[in-house]
């Protein structure tokens, strides 16, 4: 709290001096006397943050560009896979340039935070935009964005009516008729840990051999290859995520048109059940930043109200905060419950939800 306090002055002598440099240069450095790390640094040095990042999504440049843009903070990305990113900021160790990770998957976030990637954050701005269950509760890392794995099925094949829950997709009324990707796959591990924090390995062990018998194939290609899979005719039913079946939505291709005009997404486990199941991306301060200052100054405004937002609206994908209305495509599947489970379950289940599938069979 104490922290956040002295942050929020800073902040504010910062934006003081940018505002009018030659005027108020006199001023601030009067001001600042005392805060000897500040001093022995010129006032006028680049303010910069470094992020690496998995996402490849425009809205993520935009967004940090329309940060650059008010603060006069530059902003420098490095887009790579997460592996890769993981690697890199090992190896650097405390030479990296880096001041945060943005990744996907609350299994990713809890990997890097196990490999002591991250520091936590210290921002009650955002402590309070972003919902308990979509954070660490060490503050490691927080959620920037929900995207739901659901069922897709085939409208003309599939009554959703028979369709309920993920348990029930080891029914073997689906033998031969379900697509999902690899078990390599971490939304895929993320999914099964939820089942495991939910019913246990026993029972999610007997489930994944049942589910996983009803493949209609081996699994192959990413989610969107699954929706196409049950546009083709080669399964009635896919796993995906949301965002996926967005972007065909909005694709000009008549193909895809076509495509989409064939599927329906389902929202499991409604009702009295405990949710759909969603996953998060999100952001963590690295553990050697150099701009922990500009970083957390970057993860609030990514989850100022606007930018929510857009996130919302350019990726298909659902914002963290409540408080912001969904709209178009998005909006046309519906109002869901989420899963209420603490996406950190995610991570702490990795390694059995991995074996489990193992063990299933699933490739
Ligand atoms: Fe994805």
């Amino acid at each position: 709290m104490h922290k956040s306090i002295v942050f929020g002055k800073i902040q504010n002598l910062d934006r003081f001096i940018k505002k009018n440099p030659i005027k108020n240069l006199g001023i601030a450095i009067g001001l600042v006397v005392g805060f000897a790390t500040m001093t022995a640094q010129p006032v006028t040095a680049a303010e910069q943050v470094n992020i690496y990042t998995s996402r490849h999504y425009k809205a993520d440049q935009d967004l940090f560009k329309a940060f650059e843009k008010e603060t006069g903070i530059k902003v420098n990305t490095v887009q790579g896979k997460d592996n890769a990113l993981f690697q890199r900021l090992k190896r650097e160790g405390r030479n990296s340039p880096a001041d945060l990770l943005v990744t996907v998957d609350a299994g990713n976030l809890g990997r890097a935070q196990k490999a002591n990637l991250f520091q936590p954050i210290r921002s009650e701005k955002i402590y309070k935009a972003v919902p308990k269950r979509l954070r660490d509760p060490k503050g490691h890392w927080v959620g920037l964005t929900i995207r739901a794995r659901v069922i897709m099925y085939h409208l003309d094949r599939v009554k959703p009516s028979a369709l309920s829950t993920y348990e029930g997709l080891k029914d073997k009324k689906w033998k031969g008729r379900i697509l999902i990707r690899s078990s390599n796959n971490i939304y895929n591990q993320s999914l099964v840990a939820s089942l495991i924090a939910t019913m246990g390995k026993e029972k999610t062990l007997a489930w994944a051999k049942g589910f996983t018998a009803n493949f209609a194939r081996k699994p192959k290609g990413g989610d969107r290859d699954q929706i196409r899979g049950v546009g083709a005719g080669v399964a009635d039913i896919a796993i995906s995520n949301t965002y996926y079946l967005g972007r065909l939505t909005a694709s000009k291709k008549a193909k895809d048109k076509a495509l989409v005009a064939k599927i329906g997404v389902f929202f499991p486990n409604q009702g009295a059940g405990r949710g759909a199941h969603i996953n998060i991306s999100g952001v963590g301060i690295t553990r050697h930043a150099k701009n922990v200052k500009n970083a957390t100054r970057l993860i609030e405004f990514l989850l100022r109200k606007k930018s929510q937002k857009k996130y919302a609206n350019a990726n298909y994908e659902y914002p963290v905060r409540a408080d912001i209305p969904l709209s178009g495509i998005v909006k046309a599947w519906g109002a869901f419950k989420a899963d209420h489970i603490n996406v950190v379950n995610f991570a702490r289940y990795n390694a059995d939800a991995v074996r489990i599938m193992d063990k299933a069979g699933w490739r």
